[in-house]
């Protein structure tokens, strides 16, 4: 055992010189041009990476054909049948992306690229007992070499490509937001000299995205679209993507739409049951009421953009819902609560008195999150001029009110601000953390059941008549 290890050593460097004489001859290294000779890089940490190209100035353009390089990786030829053979004895070694290659010069031939930090092409230790064994018995010792590999502009990612477009100093934009085919940047600053650029990379480099577009100043103040640019593709704002399932369809640049709170979409439709009543009161495009409706709910959902409004339409037509199940409108908030809500809350409490689900649940949704508190003032007295006998059948919603705070005590500053406003304590109240969005600025939600004594207008002993049952139970708000 000792002896034939000590053959084999021998055999290693008798191997190792023949491979170092002939390291030029294996893969044809007359093939590559003299100018991507002078690019060579071996055993290098970035050798695979493109090569650094400055944007000289604003409006640079991004020319695809520079980028190009020629590596020397260490690489094993052989015959094609026996991918299976060689793969065995030294995929372990091989580069992590496309390790097999067609032969350039031999349609018989495949190649199987080495990774260059494991394997080195002038010594054939480096290729362990299996790789060893393998170019033994194939006869394969003389096809054991370097090998050039042209890398160019799709080989390389997003990230690359702009890094070593970006000056020095200037970060890569880490994400954006993808709305359908199109990409929603929020460049800083710094980035902005190379926006067109970037919108080129980005297109390029993810299949399906037809539009970059980033974010022009803030918000738009009172429809919370963004105000926009085309950075780069086609100026196409009207998008379809799927959010858990469900199909929207809207024009981005009119629009609010937000992938990063389809958790939170979801969160609050899974807390509805069958046959729950949903008024959503700024419904957006549909987000809520489109998932509330296909899970069986009663939704009226109401957006006062005429562009949010003439979408949610569409897609609840585009979720096959059945019309029965949502009715929408085109309201202000407080006029949606005034009015249609208000009815539809009386109606169902009188018609409780024959047809009555103990289960079914009643939500008021307010997702806007800057002004959403201050709309809570619709609720107190809203039902004041019912009949004291209809009260007790009075279903009390559950508000899912969204808003943002910037104290320290998030929790403790929005209920004392929801309690201002209602001018009353709210018992039970749940208070989740939807997402930062801001350094020092949390956006909120806080579920509550709205108080029998604020939303009729009176003090807890006139609610209810004395014959009447005790009011709706407390229930949860999860
Ligand atoms: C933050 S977005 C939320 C949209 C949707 N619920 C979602 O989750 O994506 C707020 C929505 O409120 C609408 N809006 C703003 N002011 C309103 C008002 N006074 N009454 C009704 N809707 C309003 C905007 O048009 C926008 O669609």
């Amino acid at each position: 055992m000792a002896f034939c290890l000590t053959l084999r050593m021998k055999c290693f460097s008798q191997l190792t010189r023949i491979y170092s004489s002939n390291a030029s001859n294996f893969v044809g290294l007359h093939c590559i041009p003299a100018i991507a000779m002078a690019t060579f890089q071996k055993n290098t940490g970035d050798m695979f990476l493109p090569p650094v190209l400055t944007l000289a100035d604003e409006g640079g353009m991004l020319n695809r054909d520079l980028f190009v390089k020629t590596i020397l990786l260490p690489a094993v030829r052989f015959n094609k049948k026996l991918t299976n053979t060689c793969l065995k004895a030294l995929k372990p070694k091989a580069v992590a992306h496309k390790p097999l290659r067609n032969s350039p010069s031999d349609p018989e031939e495949k190649v199987l690229l080495l990774n260059p930090e494991i394997v080195s092409s002038d010594n054939v230790i480096s290729l362990g007992e299996a790789g060893i064994t393998f170019l033994e018995e194939h006869n394969l010792e003389s096809k054991f070499g370097d090998f050039p590999l042209e890398l160019k502009y799709s080989d390389w990612t997003s990230d690359e490509v702009l890094r070593s477009l970006l000056p020095k100093g200037v970060e890569v934009p880490t994400g954006f937001s993808r709305i359908g085919h199109i990409a929603h940047l929020n460049l800083r600053p710094e980035q902005l000299k190379y926006k067109h650029v970037i919108g080129e990379v980005l297109m390029d480099k993810n299949p399906g995205l037809k539009t970059v577009v980033n974010k022009t100043g803030e918000i738009n103040n009172e429809f919370r679209f963004f105000n926009m640019e085309l950075l780069a593709g086609e100026n196409n704002m009207i998008t379809t993507t799927k959010e858990h399932g469900h199909s929207f369809e809207f024009d981005f640049s009119k629009v609010y739409w937000n992938p990063r709170l389809s958790t939170e979409h979801t969160r609050i439709v899974g807390m509805l049951n069958k046959g729950d009543i949903v008024y959503d009161m700024f419904a957006g495009v549909g987000p809520f009421a489109v998932p509330a409706a296909k899970k069986g709910c009663s939704v009226l959902a109401s957006d006062l953009n005429p562009e949010s409004f003439k979408w949610l339409e569409r897609n609840v037509k585009l979720n096959k819902i059945n019309t029965g199940s949502i009715r929408t409108y085109n309201l202000d908030g407080r006029e949606f609560i005034r009015d249609i809500v208000r009815k539809d809350l009386v109606k169902r409490a009188e018609e409780q008195n024959t047809c009555c689900d103990p289960h079914q649940r009643t939500h008021v949704i307010m997702n806007l999150p800057s002004l959403a508190i201050e709309f809570l003032d619709v609720f107190p007295s809203l039902l004041q001029s019912i009949p004291t006998g209809v009260r007790g059948h009075v279903q009390l919603p559950t508000v899912h009110c969204y808003c943002f705070s910037k104290e320290v005590d998030t929790a403790s500053d929005v209920l004392r601000r929801i309690e201002a406003v209602l001018s009353h304590s709210i018992e039970g109240a749940l208070v989740h953390d939807v997402r930062d969005v801001a350094p020092n600025k949390e956006m909120m939600c806080v579920s509550f059941k709205v108080p029998a004594p604020v939303i009729f207008g009176c003090s807890t002993e006139d609610l209810y008549e004395a014959t009447e049952a005790p009011p709706v139970k407390k229930s949860r708000t999860e």
